[in-house]
């Protein structure tokens, strides 16, 4: 299977810095010699139409950062997972433990909205994670489960479906698991999906504080099939240096 390494800006950015960023990445894809991981550019809503325009020759591909369960009607503020197809997404990413945190997302709730992306043909890249506290307390499996579990609908399949395992306490703090600890949650999330879905290439990335200077490390652990990557891919070049350091297979 190909390695996704999918660059997550969060509420960051304008049109010009999106602009240029993207630009850049597409350029130096563009320019490279030899297998490469996919790549993909989440930037937030009103930007996606305008990096989608930058990387229209499709060698990137483009993704959202959250979708609507329903296709149409009255939600004020919320997007529809078909009008983001619509603009030329691939993939939508749901369920991040921020916007469970900021917006009291419910298992539940990530579900229906990874249901809706598959309905419209994008492929959502589902977060799972859990905080320092759960991990202190030895919670982490049961985390992890409970989140697998009830995030993922019942019609996903490794084709249609990515899951980023995302531990709530390395995003954005410098800090991530050791590799046997990453590639153990890996296993667990691959052994649950397997059980409820069925085999096949399910691409299960990794996020949390991955950086040029840590990724060939995280990335070679056994099971990770890419990464999800939040601060380090608002800068070219070391979001270049993940996307270098991925191993592609
Ligand atoms: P980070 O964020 O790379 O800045 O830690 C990752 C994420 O939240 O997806």
């Amino acid at each position: 299977m190909r390695a996704l390494i999918a660059g997550n800006w969060k509420m960051n950015g304008t049109s010009a810095s999106a602009r240029a960023l993207a630009e850049a990445v597409a350029g130096k894809l563009k320019g490279a010699v030899g297998p490469l991981p996919e790549v993909a550019l989440c930037p937030p809503g009103p930007l996606v139409p305008i990096v989608g325009w930058v990387i229209r020759d499709g060698a990137v591909a483009l993704g959202a950062q959250d979708c609507h369960p329903k296709e149409k009607g009255a939600h004020t503020g919320d997007t529809s997972a078909w009008l983001l197809k619509d603009v030329g997404c691939k993939y939508v990413i749901v369920g991040h433990s921020e916007r469970r945190a900021d917006h009291g997302e419910t298992d539940a709730l990530v579900q229906s909205k990874a249901a809706a992306a598959q309905s419209a043909g994008l492929i959502p890249i589902v977060c799972v994670g859990e905080t320092e506290a759960e991990r202190d307390r030895g919670e982490t499996a049961a985390i992890i489960k409970r989140q697998v579990e009830g995030s993922l609908p019942p019609g996903a399949t490794a084709e249609n479906t990515v899951i980023a395992y995302e531990p709530v306490w390395a995003i954005g703090t410098g800090r991530t698991p050791t590799v046997p600890e990453i590639a153990e949650v890996h296993r667990q999330i691959r052994a649950l999906f397997e059980q409820r879905h069925g085999g096949g290439s399910l691409r299960i990335l990794y996020g949390g504080s991955v950086k040029g200077s840590n990724a060939a490390q995280v990335l070679a652990a056994e099971g990770v099939n890419g990464a999800l990557v939040g601060g380090a891919s608002l800068d070219a070049v070391d979001f270049w240096k993940i996307i270098e350091g991925c191993p592609v297979g």
